[in-house]
């Protein structure tokens, strides 16, 4: 079974705590918070103030995504927030060593984001020091976009280096999941699933991901 993470940048905006107590009546794992600086991806989202009052409406698991350049300046920030798991793209890390060690030493765990062009082995020196990697399956900006297909070739490659070293380094798929591609990306080697759109934008999103849970 995967972790089932519904991204919160698909709901209403306009009614959090409803969507907060739908998420806590779900089957759903954790709560993927995206946050968007307008300069390492096009678009703005949201950031601590809301994720404050998130963490007052729910229990899950809080996993925040940032898509946003000098991360290292906000991870304080971010855990005093109530983030339980904090990722940082490796495209703006400089010193992502360090960023990761700055994560772990403020009780978060940590993880590592890589855009769709971002190569598998970049993590080869960086596997053993994380909990999770989020591969995008499109590119970070926006929800709503359609599943880029060698993602699976991509999870295929990060599955390996994770068996060959024995961790147990959480492999998270991010963009386009649906119900219809769910199950060939989790047979694919993924343990988190992200889904906006498809849990949010649903007749009955509390179904919708009790079917991602249990595929
Ligand atoms: C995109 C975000 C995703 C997004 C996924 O930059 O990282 O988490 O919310 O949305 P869907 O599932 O609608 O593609
Ligand atoms: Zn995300």
């Amino acid at each position: 079974m995967a972790i089932i993470a519904p991204s919160l940048l698909a709901s209403n905006f306009l009614r959090l705590e409803d969507e907060c107590k739908m998420i806590n009546e779900s089957e759903a794992d954790w709560l993927h918070l995206d946050v968007m600086d307008g300069r390492f991806v096009p678009n703005i989202s949201f950031g601590l103030p809301v994720i404050e009052h998130i963490r007052t409406a729910t229990t899950k698991t809080l996993d925040v995504h940032l898509m946003i350049e000098e991360p290292e300046k906000y991870a304080a920030a971010f855990a005093k927030a109530g983030a339980n798991i904090l990722t940082v793209h490796i495209e703006v890390c400089r010193n992502l060593h360090s960023n990761i060690q700055q994560i772990k030493a403020l009780g978060m765990k940590a993880g590592v984001a890589l855009n769709p062009h971002t190569p598998i082995h970049l993590l080869v020196d960086i596997i053993e020091d994380i909990h999770l990697v989020n591969l995008m399956s499109v590119n970070p900006g926006f929800g709503g976009q359609t599943f880029i297909p060698y993602t699976l070739e991509k999870i295929k490659q990060l599955k390996r280096l994770i068996n060959d070293r024995n961790l147990s380094v959480d492999i998270e798929i991010d963009g386009g999941v649906t119900l219809a591609n769910a199950a060939t990306i989790i047979a694919a080697g993924a343990t988190v699933l992200v889904a906006g759109n498809t849990v949010f934008k649903s007749a009955n999103p509390i179904q919708t991901i009790s079917s991602l849970k249990n595929l």
